[in-house]
C-alpha cells in the first residue's frame, strides 16, 4: 500500500469514526449533543440535575435524549409521555435495561433480581409477589394495619427515652419502617438491638452509598477494569457477600422456627418452591437464590423510600410549625389523645393526607423511577424509540409542570383540598410517585398506609421542634437511587402523658 492510500484510508477512518459517534441517532427525540466518549455529560448540571432536566424540557419538549457516553437515554417528562410508555405501550416498555451498578448490585449467582429482571421470570415473580402481598398480608387493608400500629408503639418507646433531647431520628425511623416489611418477609418484627437486624440495615446503607459512588460505572462500565475504580467494584463485591451472609442468617433463623413463621412471605415462597419441584417445571423460577434476591428487593424497596419520606415530612414540620399545629388540631378534634389514628381516619385528617401528598409531589423518593427499556421498536410522543433504548420516567418533571400545578415550586399542601374540604381526586391521581403501569411499585398500598399512620401518630403524640442553636434542615435534595436530604437534628416533645 503506498503512502497516499494510507493517508486516504486514515482520513476516511478518522472522519468516519467522528461521524458515527457524533451523528444524532436518526429518529430519536431531540436533545443534548453527543461528544465523543463523554456523550452529553459536560452539558448536564451535576449539582442540580432535576432543575437541569426542567430546563431541558423547556428547550426540547416533554421527551428528550441525553447521551450517557455513547448510549442514548430517553427521558420522559410529562404525564402524557409517561402514560404512553408505561401504560398504553406498557407490555413493550416494561423491561429493564442492563445498568452495571443496578443489575450487578442487586443480582447474584448469575441471577438478576426482581427489580432488575425482565421477561417471563419477572412476570412470574411479580404475579406471585403481588398475590402473596395483597391476598395473604392484605397490603393496604385492616389486616396489615395492626402490624404497623404495633411497630409505631415500639418506636414511641424509643422516642420517649430521648424525650426533649436533640437528636437525629433517621436510624430510628429506618428501623421502624424496616420492621414493617420484616413482619411480611419473616412473619415477625425484630428488636431494635438485634445484631443481625443492625447488620441488615448497615448493608442497606452501604448499598445506597455504592449506588451513588458507582454511578460513573453505569455510564462507563469498562472503567471497572481500571485500577483506580477497582475499589468501588471490590466494595460492591464485599457488600454482596456480607449481605448474602446476613440474609442467610435471617433465613436460617426463620427455618429454626418462630411462632409466626408460617404467616410469612418466605414460607409462601418455600411452599411454592416445593410445588414447582413436584410439577417438575422445565424452567423453574422459584429457588433459594431467587428467594434471597426477591426478599432483598422488597426489603430495600420498602425501607429507604418510605423512611426518607417520613424524614422529609418531619423536616417540613420544622420549616412550617403552623402547619404542624393545624394538623395536630385536626387530630385532637377527630381522634383525640387515647386511640391511635387508623386508615379509616384518612377522610377526616385531610390536611395530614394533603401534606403527605405534597411531600410526595415535591420530592418523589424514587424520582427517576427505575430505568425501563423496550423489546421492540416503538414510538413515544411521535418519536422513534429503537428497541433496547434506555427510557427513564422523570417523575419530578410532571409534578412541577405549570400546566397542571399552580406555583409548582411552592410547598402548599392545601392545593390538594377541594371546595368540599376533601382530597381532590384528580390531583391525587396526578401524584405519580409510585410510577404506573406494569412495573408500578408493588409496595404502594403498604407505603401509603405506613406514611399516613406513622406521620399522624407521631404528630398526635409529639410536637417536633428545632433544637436550640440548630439550623433548619436543608430541603435541598440529593439525587441518588432515591432522594435524600442531609442529616438533621430534632426535638420530640410529648404533647400529653397517659
Ligand atoms: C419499584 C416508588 C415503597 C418495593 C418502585 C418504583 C418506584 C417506587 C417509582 C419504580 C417503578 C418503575 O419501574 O416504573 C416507591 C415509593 C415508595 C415505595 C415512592 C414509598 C414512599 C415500596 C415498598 C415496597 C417497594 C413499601 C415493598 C413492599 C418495590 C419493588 C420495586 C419497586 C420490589 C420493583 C418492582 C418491579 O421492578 O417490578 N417503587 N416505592 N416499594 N418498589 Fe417501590
Amino acid at each position: 500500500m503506498d503512502i497516499l492510500t494510507v493517508i486516504v484510508v486514515g482520513i476516511v477512518l478518522f472522519f468516519g469514526w467522528w461521524y458515527v459517534l457524533l451523528k444524532p441517532r436518526s429518529g430519536l427525540p431531540p436533545g443534548l449533543p453527543r461528544l465523543p466518549i463523554l456523550g452529553s455529560l459536560p452539558f448536564l448540571d451535576a449539582d442540580d440535575p432535576l432543575k437541569c432536566f426542567l430546563q431541558l424540557k423547556k428547550k426540547f419538549g416533554d421527551v428528550f435524549t441525553v447521551y450517557m457516553a455513547n448510549r442514548p437515554v430517553v427521558y420522559l417528562n410529562s404525564y402524557d409521555s409517561i402514560k404512553e410508555a408505561l401504560e398504553k405501550k406498557g407490555e413493550n416498555f416494561m423491561h429493564r435495561p442492563y445498568l452495571f451498578m443496578l443489575t450487578e448490585s442487586l443480582g447474584d449467582e448469575g441471577k438478576t433480581s426482581y427489580a432488575s429482571s425482565s421477561g417471563r421470570e419477572h412476570k412470574t415473580i411479580r404475579h406471585f409477589t403481588n398475590k402473596v402481598l395483597i391476598r395473604k398480608f392484605g397490603f393496604g387493608t385492616k389486616t396489615y394495619e395492626d402490624h404497623i400500629i404495633k411497630e409505631i408503639e415500639a418506636m414511641f418507646e424509643e422516642i420517649d427515652k430521648n424525650e426533649g433531647m436533640s437528636y437525629d431520628t433517621s436510624d430510628l425511623i429506618s428501623m421502624a419502617i424496616a420492621n414493617m416489611i420484616n413482619v411480611v418477609l419473616y412473619g415477625h418484627r425484630l428488636e431494635y438491638n438485634d445484631e443481625i437486624f443492625g447488620n441488615l440495615l448497615h448493608a442497606l446503607q452501604q448499598f445506597c452509598i455504592d449506588m451513588e459512588t458507582g454511578q460513573i460505572l453505569n455510564i462507563f462500565p469498562w472503567l471497572r477494569y481500571m485500577p483506580w475504580q477497582r475499589s468501588i467494584v471490590d466494595k460492591m463485591a464485599k457488600r454482596k457477600v456480607n449481605q448474602k451472609h446476613i440474609m442467610e442468617q435471617m433465613i436460617q433463623r426463620h427455618e429454626e422456627g418462630h411462632e409466626d413463621v408460617q404467616n410469612s412471605f418466605m414460607t409462601a415462597w418455600l411452599d411454592r418452591m416445593e410445588k414447582e419441584k413436584r410439577s417438575s417445571n422445565p424452567e423453574p423460577v422459584f429457588n433459594n437464590v431467587q428467594m434471597r434476591l426477591v426478599m432483598n428487593d422488597l426489603f430495600s424497596g420498602a425501607s429507604e423510600t418510605t423512611k426518607n419520606s417520613i424524614y422529609f415530612l418531619l423536616a417540613y414540620m420544622l420549616h412550617f410549625p403552623n402547619l404542624q399545629t393545624r394538623i395536630q388540631a385536626s387530630i385532637d378534634e377527630y381522634i383525640g389523645k387515647t386511640l391511635l389514628p387508623t386508615m379509616e381516619d384518612r377522610k377526616k385528617l385531610v390536611l395530614a393526607e394533603a401534606t403527605i401528598l405534597e411531600v410526595l409531589r415535591c420530592h418523589p423518593p424514587v424520582t427517576l423511577a427505575l430505568p425501563h427499556t423496550n423489546l421492540l421498536d416503538d414510538t413515544i410522543g411521535g418519536y422513534h424509540i429503537p428497541a433496547g433504548t434506555m427510557v427513564i420516567p422523570n417523575l419530578h418533571a410532571p409534578h412541577h409542570d405549570e400546566r397542571y400545578w399552580n406555583d409548582p415550586h411552592e410547598f402548599n399542601p392545601e392545593r390538594f383540598i377541594d371546595g368540599d374540604g376533601q382530597i381532590d381526586k384528580l390531583k391525587f391521581d396526578n401524584v405519580i410517585a409510585f410510577s404506573m403501569g406494569k412495573r408500578v411499585c408493588p409496595g404502594e398500598a403498604l407505603a401509603r398506609m405506613e406514611l399516613f399512620l406513622t406521620f399522624t401518630s407521631l404528630l398526635q403524640r409529639y410536637t417536633f421542634t428545632l433544637p436550640p442553636g440548630e439550623k433548619l434542615p436543608s430541603l435541598k435534595m440529593k439525587l441518588g437511587l432515591t432522594l435524600t436530604i442531609p442529616p438533621y437534628k430534632i426535638c420530640a416533645v410529648r404533647r400529653y402523658k397517659n
